[in-house]
């Protein structure tokens, strides 16, 4: 067998960027189903024109065998993180890799390690950052994932844990089903809420703008010392989703409010997969997967105001709206294994883990 010449670049170009970012489509396009990068926001983030960039000190590796990228990875200084953590932990994010490349890979990661170890970095983490990268399938192979969550292949962690990583955190997906007797379920939930002073709104109701601004408080409020996670300004959080004010989100997205003051926010998206997944003509996916599947993507509450039924009210109150714009399953995504409360809320609104995922880390 012929040897492949193998060629690791750190890339810099706005067409290596652009080549970087749709090497997806080499990897996925044959599927049945799949939700395409979006190639421009990648772009922006390559190059350092996303706002989150300011945060960030990122490098861009490309594998090439026989002059064709077989494989990608981004090597990432989040500060914010590292502040906010008192650690030194570096990212990879954007890994995607064609099947029978493991030297390329192998010397990919090497390089991208070794650029992390260079700026003083003693362990990389790969699978998630907040808003830069999710988790790494561990089954549902070759089907369409939950919005925002990879369908990678089953070959990646071959991939990895030959660049010796481990898994650090399993995460989980559920999927709860809208039955009648489950939306009845998530009434009493709202009265109990609603009896005992707590007032939900959805985004619509509270404003929408005014909605984005509680949301941000309350997540970073919520989630100060939930693993991954970063603070996050209003500058970056306002144009990242005041676009969404007029889509059903509005009406999806939840705040409550006790006394007038927000304790806890969901944000919630209808299922997208008609406007935003690539699905092959003809094909009929299951209506959990696509078509009827609304998203609770992030709910938080105060601590002074946990274990009070805030959060499953508010899931409830979301739920209750999907259901009512024709969505026949809601997804609860992305909980950490050991997260029980939040857990046991997915649990308590009848959802089943429908997902598995996991997150990988290496000392450097
Ligand atoms: C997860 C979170 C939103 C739950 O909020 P909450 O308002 O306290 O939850 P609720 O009072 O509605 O309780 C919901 C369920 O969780 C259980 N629960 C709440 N706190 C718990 C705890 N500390 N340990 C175990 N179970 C707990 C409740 O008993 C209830 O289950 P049940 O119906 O079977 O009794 C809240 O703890 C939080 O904001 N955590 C930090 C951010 C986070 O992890 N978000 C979720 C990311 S996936």
């Amino acid at each position: 067998m012929a040897l492949r010449r193998i060629r690791i670049e750190r890339i810099g170009s706005r067409e290596a960027f652009n080549q970087f970012a749709r090497l997806p489509y080499s990897i996925y396009a044959g599927r049945d189903a799949w939700w395409p990068p979006d190639i421009q926001n990648e772009i922006d983030l390559l190059s350092g024109r996303a706002r989150i960039a300011a945060h960030l000190d990122l490098s861009p590796f490309a594998a090439f065998s026989d002059d064709r990228m077989v494989a990608r990875v981004s090597a990432v200084v989040n500060y914010r993180y590292n502040e906010h953590w008192n650690e030194k932990l570096g990212q990879l994010i954007h890994f995607e890799a064609m099947p029978n490349e493991a030297d390329a890979v192998a010397a990919m990661f090497d390089e991208a390690l070794t650029w992390l170890a260079r700026r003083g970095m003693n362990a990389a983490r790969s699978g998630f950052a907040a808003f830069l990268d999710y988790p790494y399938a561990i089954d549902n192979y070759g089907e369409l994932p939950s919005f925002l969550l990879r369908g990678n292949p089953d070959y990646y962690h071959s991939y990895l844990k030959n660049a010796r990583f481990e898994t650090e955190k399993g995460q989980v997906d559920y999927t709860a089903p809208l039955t009648p007797d489950l939306q009845e379920r998530y009434r009493r939930m709202v009265e109990a809420a609603e009896a005992a002073g707590v007032a939900i709104r959805s985004w619509r109701d509270y404003g929408f703008l005014a909605a984005i601004d509680a949301w941000t408080n309350v997540t970073n409020g919520a989630f100060i010392r939930h693993w991954g996670w970063n603070p996050i300004s209003h500058e970056e959080v306002r144009p990242m989703l005041a676009p969404l004010q007029s889509t059903l989100v509005a009406d999806l997205s939840m705040i409550a409010e006790i006394d007038r003051s927000p304790v806890g926010a969901v944000f919630s998206t209808p299922d997208l997969s008609g406007s935003l997944a690539m699905i092959r003509a003809g094909v009929k996916l299951a209506p959990e997967r696509a078509g009827a599947r609304g998203a609770l993507i992030n709910i938080g509450v105060l601590e002074p105001a946990r274990s009070r039924g805030v959060a499953r009210a508010m899931a409830a109150q979301s739920y209750l709206a999907m259901a009512r714009n024709y969505m026949r399953f809601a997804g609860y995504t992305l909980v950490l294994d050991d997260n029980w409360p939040s857990r046991r809320t997915a649990e308590s609104l009848g959802a089943r883990v429908t997902g598995n995922f996991v997150t990988y880390r290496r000392s450097l």
